[in-house]
């Protein structure tokens, strides 16, 4: 057994090193939004947050102006925002580019996965009740779309899975039975952790 758990460290930290090597750690934030400080009170829902558009649907390069707004007393000093795909194509990533006004101060864009602009973070931390910002749809049909943030309050108190009313993409006039909870991420790495736990089985199996 312990020559099994040896194996499963062994495998995991290559797996886990070459994972971190390649994508590299802002992208890994990225992926799962969470704050990148060490955070363990995750906050209950419903977020006192919210999002409102200037447009419920999209067509290519279209612009899109985002109105977040803190309810009650609450307010932020942190977020990271970014546009998921209903259908998760491509996998997990953020579709679109972010833009901010002219006199923005605690907002700007973010290269995430590999793609510039496709995130909105903070860059400092000012207490921000509310603030508008535009999202430019991609030049090509991606499915309907949502923003999807996490918001920091402090240290302690933060936000994940705000999302978004829907962005319908205009081509696509089938807008029922639509999911923001499924979580391509949490797929993804399931069936990797499986096939992982699966492939060390089989190593450990042959050795014997
Ligand atoms: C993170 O917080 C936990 C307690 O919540 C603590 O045990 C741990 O040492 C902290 N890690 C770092 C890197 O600060
Ligand atoms: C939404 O706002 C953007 C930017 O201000 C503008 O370009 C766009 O035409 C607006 N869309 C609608 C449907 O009013
Ligand atoms: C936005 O926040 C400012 C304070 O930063 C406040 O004065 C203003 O009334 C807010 N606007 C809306 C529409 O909530
Ligand atoms: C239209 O959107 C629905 C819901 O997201 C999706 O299931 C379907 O595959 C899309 N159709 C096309 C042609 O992309």
């Amino acid at each position: 057994m312990y020559e099994f758990i040896t194996y499963v460290v062994l495998l995991l930290s290559v797996v886990c090193c070459c994972h971190s090597y390649s994508l590299g750690p802002p992208d890994t934030v990225c992926e799962s939004m969470l704050p990148n400080h060490n955070v363990s009170v995750y906050s209950a829902e419903p977020a006192p947050f919210s999002f409102r558009l200037n447009a419920t649907e999209y067509g290519p390069g279209d612009v899109i102006e985002v109105f977040v707004k803190a309810e009650g007393q609450w307010f932020m000093e942190g977020t990271m925002i970014q546009a998921r795909t209903v259908e998760c194509q491509g996998g997990v990533t953020s579709v679109g580019e972010f833009s901010v006004q002219a006199s923005e101060d605690f907002l700007k864009p973010m290269k995430c996965f590999k793609k510039k602009a496709s995130a909105l973070v903070h860059y400092s931390h000012l207490h921000i009740y509310n603030r508008t910002f535009f999202w430019t749809a991609p030049s090509e049909p991606v499915g309907h779309v949502f923003l999807k943030a996490t918001f920091v309050r402090n240290v302690k108190i933060f936000w994940m899975n705000v999302h978004s009313p829907f962005i319908f993409d205009k081509s696509n006039s089938t807008r029922t039975g639509l999911n923001k909870d499924f979580t391509c991420g949490a797929d993804v790495n399931r069936a990797a952790m499986t096939l992982l736990i699966g492939i060390t089985t089989l190593v450990y199996l042959l050795k014997i």
